[in-house]
């Protein structure tokens, strides 16, 4: 077998430069980082810095790399560090560094210098180049990877930081990546939220300084801002046009991101862990390996780019991406914490019924000292509650596969309620500040997953399941606090590695778990939002957006979410929240991994019927809504109207879902809404699909279209009061 290596390729440039009548010839190491259409240039100076002298679209002649930097005539940079691939703090440098460390003697400087670099193909169209750098003074080394995926455009960037010196060093700050784009300016778009408010943008100018895009919370970390990003250059980016870059920390626990403006008006961006509270003391011969970052870049706007980073995710970052998901109904606002076997057994007949795959337990089976009746007690406590479940879980399951359904579970491993029997064995396994008062997040504590007995007891909460309920078919992973008092027992004077350990202590519980029960799909949730990123995505198949179903905020959280997660990752389920009929909540719904969390006992005739009918339609189109390509038409924000479009990459069926985000008084689609991706040269057939039973459609079915008319003129849904919600399927015609 061939392997090819498109994605890196090493050049040696020799600059002649003339000086009096001498010529002297140095030889300049370009090292360009290239995709299909991007390239990142590293450059070695003459002082074996290693640089940054181009970010963006790739040149056709990679000879003309090396002539970049000369048509820059900007305010000298005193460092010759501004550009630096990876910035060392306390020697000349006077920017944001990515690295800082105290060495053994207690000196913080450091320099490092080029040694060498390799490429390696890792995988069809991937490949790994390392940079090898070292300290001139002191036996400190860091490698620099850069992983490419020539196809999808995406680059992930991390290090690995080691040293031979004589005693341990003390990591101040210990960044995955470090960017230099040049622009004449530069467009933020960043996410704020909080629970049930979840994906929240904001866009604006970078100014001169930092920016910093940070997380303290330790568990549900992205609870008030997640890692993900985007930069436009030059002027925002469009849907269509314009240069973005997308980025993101492969890392669930505490993040870093310094947007610096320079005094030169270039773009340094610095991403890692959060070294807040965290100076990590590393032994010699150790290697710290930090998490990677993602990033990629389009200069055809923010679909484009996204498009991109779905591919690449169901490719080669999200656990089973190119594969299937289950429909489920979910039985907590159904009830709560208030059911028993006989209630759980007519929720197994309503699972059939509606026409699901797979039925879903949510909180509350467990506990019996504390039973877990409501939110204050018996976490940690994974023993079936005897009065809810006398027969316990395997019973459930049995009873689920006489159904001709699946079961699935919810547990929260990773927390413990303060009123429960494992608290009151295992004191020491908690978070908090010895003689310090508690404070609960939930009413709740987080168990101390650096300790590895506490990973053993995990590992062994979900294992157990697994061994006793063999066709145990799903789990729903919850966490719903994040980390107040941040002491570790277990660490005892090392308290200032706890962040990072925590999170590694988690990632070796999954991938033990992964190990061993390596298909089973398992959603990540974090009592909404609060937790996902493509660290966590290698483990989990799909993530709970929010907790906030109200199908009118879902049409605005979702569309955030799928600039940087594809569909077939979003848990997306049909509740009780909003004020918008079933079919609209069905159809949201839809635009992702479908589920319900409803009374189906409670549905009237119709509202049951349509459902089901859904469930079928959904069924016919899932493959196109995971694994097709996403355009999104109309913005919910920038009209009375949103539309999102899946297409197989084919072109030749895809599905359109339509919604009136605004009810004030006769808003509706005055405009068709342009149809984006299509084959010009084919004829389309456009169908509404879901409809309510009895209603009618408005769409005539009897036309066709090129797609030519679809993508220039556009196609009107009709969306208005009356038909609020339009989902069509379109066929490309024989
Ligand atoms: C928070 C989750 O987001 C909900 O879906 C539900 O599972 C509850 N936790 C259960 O406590």
């Amino acid at each position: 077998m061939i392997i090819k290596i498109p994605a890196l390729k090493m050049v040696v440039l020799i600059t002649t430069i003339k000086l009096f009548t001498v010529v002297n010839v140095l030889a300049q190491t370009v090292i360009p980082v290239e995709t299909a259409n991007n390239a990142m240039v590293l450059q070695v100076a003459k002082n074996q810095d290693v640089n940054i002298i181009y970010f963006g679209k790739k040149l056709i002649n990679q000879q003309e790399y090396s002539e970049i930097q000369r048509q820059y005539k900007q305010s000298e940079d005193y460092t010759l560090q501004l550009n630096s691939a990876y910035t060392s703090s306390g020697s000349r440098n006077l920017a944001e560094p990515a690295i800082s460390v105290t060495h053994a003697d207690g000196n913080n400087s450091l320099d490092l210098k080029y040694v060498s670099h390799q490429v390696k193909a890792v995988a069809n169209g991937v490949s790994l180049l390392s940079v090898l750098l070292k300290d001139p003074i002191y036996d400190f080394e860091v490698t620099l990877y850069y992983k490419a995926y020539y196809n999808s455009d995406v680059v992930e960037q991390w290090s690995v930081i080691r040293h031979r010196e004589k005693g341990n060093i003390t990591l101040q700050k210990f960044a995955s990546a470090n960017l230099h784009i040049r622009a004449r300016n530069y467009w933020l778009t960043q996410y704020h939220g909080d629970w049930a408010k979840e994906m929240q943008p904001e866009e604006s100018k970078l100014t001169h300084g930092i920016k910093t895009l940070d997380t303290k919370l330790g568990t549900r970390a992205n609870l008030f801002q997640p890692s993900v990003f985007m930069v436009s250059l030059d002027k925002p980016a469009t849907e269509d046009e314009g240069s973005v870059l997308y980025g993101g920390l492969e890392w669930s626990g505490n993040f870093r991101t310094d947007l610096e403006l320079d005094p030169q008006d270039n773009l340094r961006i610095i991403s890692g862990i959060n070294n807040y509270a965290s100076p990590y003391v590393l032994k010699p011969n150790t290697d710290f390996v930090t998490p990677a970052f993602w990033y990629t870049f389009s200069d055809h706007g923010k679909g484009d780019a996204s498009r991109k980073l779905h591919n690449w995710a169901r490719n080669y970052k999200i656990l089973d991406g190119k594969g299937s998901r289950l429909t489920l109904l979910n039985n907590w606002e159904a009830t709560y914490f208030d059911f028993n076997e006989t209630k759980l057994t007519e929720l197994l007949k309503d699972t059939k019924k509606l026409g699901v795959d797979l039925f879903l337990l949510d909180d509350g089976w467990f506990a019996n000292k504390y039973p877990r009746n409501n939110d204050h007690t018996g976490l940690g406590d994974w023993q079936e509650n005897k009065q809810k479940l006398p027969n316990g879980i395997a019973s459930l399951v049995k009873e689920a596969q006489q159904n001709g359904v699946k079961f699935g579970i919810w547990v929260e491993p990773e927390m413990v309620s303060p009123k429960s029997e494992l608290y009151e064995k295992h004191p020491d396994w908690v978070i908090k500040q010895p003689g310090r008062e508690e404070y609960y997040y939930r009413n709740q504590l987080v168990l101390d997953l650096a300790n590895p007995k506490v990973q053993d007891f995990v590992f062994g909460i979900l294992d157990g399941l697994f061994t006793r309920n063999p066709n145990l078919a799903y789990i729903k992973w919850d966490c719903n606090a994040v980390i107040y008092n941040a002491y570790s027992n277990y660490l005892g004077k090392a308290q200032s590695q706890f962040y990072v350990e925590y999170m590694r202590g988690l990632y070796k519980v999954l991938a033990r778990i992964r190990a061993k029960y390596p298909t089973v799909p398992m959603m990540l949730c974090s009592g909404g939002g609060g937790r996902v990123d493509y660290a966590a995505l290698q483990y989990f198949t799909e993530f709970w957006p929010s907790d906030n179903t109200d199908p009118l905020e879902r049409i605005f959280m979702q569309w955030e979410y799928s600039y940087f997660y594809p569909a077939i990752t979003s848990s997306n389920h049909v509740t009780d929240w909003g004020k918008q009929p079933i079919k609209f909540r069905t159809d949201v719904a839809m635009m992702g991994k479908l589920g319900f969390d409803i009374v189906v006992s409670r549905l009237s005739a119709t509202d049951l019927q349509f459902c089901q009918e859904a469930i079928k339609t959904y069924n016919s189109l899932k493959q196109i809504i995971w694994q097709g390509d996403q355009y999104r038409l109309a913005n919910p924000r920038e009209g009375s109207v949103a539309s999102m479009m899946y297409l197989d990459s084919a072109k030749t069926s895809g599905v359109i879902f339509n919604y009136l985000v605004n009810n004030r008084y006769d808003e509706k689609s005055r405009l068709p809404v342009q149809f984006k991706g299509l084959n010009p040269a084919l004829t389309y057939r456009l169908t509404e699909i879901n409809l309510y039973p009895g209603a009618k459609s408005s769409i005539e079915t009897t036309k066709v279209y090129t797609g030519d008319f679809l993508m220039k003129i556009g196609f009107n849904p009709i969306v208005n009061s009356g038909r609020p919600s339009v989902a069509i399927r379109l066929d490309a015609v024989k």
